[in-house]
């Protein structure tokens, strides 16, 4: 089976990549355009000299020759020199193969004959490039998505852009697609909005409360329209909050850890005593597996870690964990439109076969150790990612 998942060197997309490179058969081709959020690190050891493909030629070469011969570097999106350079610099320690897009099925029909991945830089909003790779495919795993809530409300514009129009361009290609058998569309639990007693099942109405959750809700529903409509073979997963390895340093967890690694005030929005219910990235791959297996088309699924914790229970255990002093905590001004919780009915994918093996508690401290043991990973970040510094700055300043 050939899947194509999009946003596959995020957080979640590239743990997924990796577990099903590792426990199945199956080949994967990963479409994901690195912004900010894309971490080719992620699936280093996937990466050789042959399949990491950046198409190139649709696009005006004349216009962007100049920014090739400038940063070493060309995009099938290059608009700008940031975006360029941007790139040049995700790309810097790989070996990028820059292929004509005209040639780019064959090249990756090659790749794959060799090794089980191939990686395509590329923009989801570019139907045609959507077109080309879901003719390879037999399943879409959709998971590209601007994802920080905090930079939503900050800068929507993105958001719209990716997590609206890029789905909608993805969607387009499937209607297209006669032969792919399922389109899974990642969504969140966010869809719903803020939780009070009663946990949200998936017939419940959406509620979107910040601009994330509201483009995801679009998504979400455009997804359902395009089932509805064209029969696209769409199935809907509302994952809750992630946790585990290699989540991108601006979220709660690796966001805590680091600052109580370097002795710095940790920032806790407003009492704290937010709920989120975590969700082990590993169990949301496993999750997915599941779905791509036995989830009915047209459904939506909500996946629950069945852990809900305080923000102030998940801050003071990572301070435990590090040896770190509670005086690091820093309570600033609330996230504005802040959902207080989120809490989902998980009984439908629960009534397929979906449980998890290991204690929340058990994972959390694999999970903060891990950010531990692998200092370069986010040290790296740190230091070189401008757009992460740029926003950080911005956001923690005057809270
Ligand atoms: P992430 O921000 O870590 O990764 C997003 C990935 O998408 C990056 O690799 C990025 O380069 C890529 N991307 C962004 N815009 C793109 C575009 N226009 N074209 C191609 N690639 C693009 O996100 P994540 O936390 O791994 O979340 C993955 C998905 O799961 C998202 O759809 C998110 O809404 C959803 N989700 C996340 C959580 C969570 O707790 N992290 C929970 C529920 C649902
Ligand atoms: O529920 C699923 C969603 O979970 C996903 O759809 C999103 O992509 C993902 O980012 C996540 O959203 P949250 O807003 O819940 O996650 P975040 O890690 O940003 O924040 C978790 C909680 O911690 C929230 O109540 C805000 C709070 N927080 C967060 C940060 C970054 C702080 O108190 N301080 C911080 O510095």
């Amino acid at each position: 089976m050939i899947l194509l998942v999009t946003g596959g060197a995020g957080f979640i997309g590239s743990n997924f990549v990796k577990h099903r490179l590792e426990n199945t058969s199956d080949k994967i081709i990963v479409l994901d355009a690195l912004t900010y959020a894309g971490v080719l690190d992620n699936l280093k050891s996937y990466l050789n000299d042959s399949n990491l493909l950046v198409p190139t030629s649709q696009y005006d070469l004349k216009k962007i020759e100049k920014t090739i011969n400038q940063y070493g570097v060309t995009y099938n999106d290059v608009k700008d020199e940031v975006e360029s350079k941007r790139l040049s610099s995700k790309l810097r320690e790989f070996s990028p193969k820059y292929i004509n897009i005209e040639d780019l099925n064959e090249k990756i029909e090659e790749v794959l004959e060799n090794t089980r991945l191939a990686f395509v830089v590329g923009n989801i909003i570019d139907s045609t490039l959507d077109e080309k790779l879901m003719n390879l495919s037999d399943i879409v795993v959709h998971f590209a998505a601007e994802s920080h809530v905090d930079r939503s409300i900050f800068n929507a514009d993105a958001f719209v852009k990716t997590d609206v129009y890029g789905t909608y361009s993805l969607l387009e290609a499937a209607k297209k697609c006669e032969k792919l058998n399922k389109f899974i569309h990642i969504s969140t639990d966010e869809v719903y909005g803020q939780a009070k007693e009663k946990p949200f099942k998936e017939t419940d109405p959406l509620n979107p409360r910040n601009p994330y959750s509201a483009s995801k809700a679009a998504a979400d529903r455009m997804a359902y329209a395009y089932y509805q409509t064209y029969g696209v073979p769409v199935v809907i997963v509302r994952p809750s909050n992630n946790f585990g390895p290699n989540q991108y340093p601006e979220k709660l967890i690796p966001v805590v850890t680091i600052k109580a690694l370097n002795n710095e005030p940790i920032p806790v929005y407003g009492d704290g005593k937010q709920r989120r219910d975590w969700l082990y990235v590993e169990d949301t791959a496993k999750a997915i597996n599941l779905l791509i297996e036995k989830g009915e088309i047209g459904q939506a699924y909500n996946v629950a870690g069945r852990n809900e914790r305080e923000n102030m229970f998940v801050v003071e255990r990572i301070l435990e964990i590090t040896g770190k002093s509670k005086d690091l905590i820093k309570h600033v001004k609330d996230r504005p439109g802040h959902d207080l919780r989120y809490l989902i009915d998980d009984t439908k994918i629960r009534g397929l076969g979906f449980k998890q093996d290991r204690t929340f508690e058990e994972l959390f401290d694999h999970t903060v150790k891990w950010y531990l043991k692998n200092k370069n990973w986010w040290e790296k970040i740190l230091r070189e990612d401008e757009e992460y510094k740029e926003f950080m700055e911005k956001w923690y300043e005057n809270r």
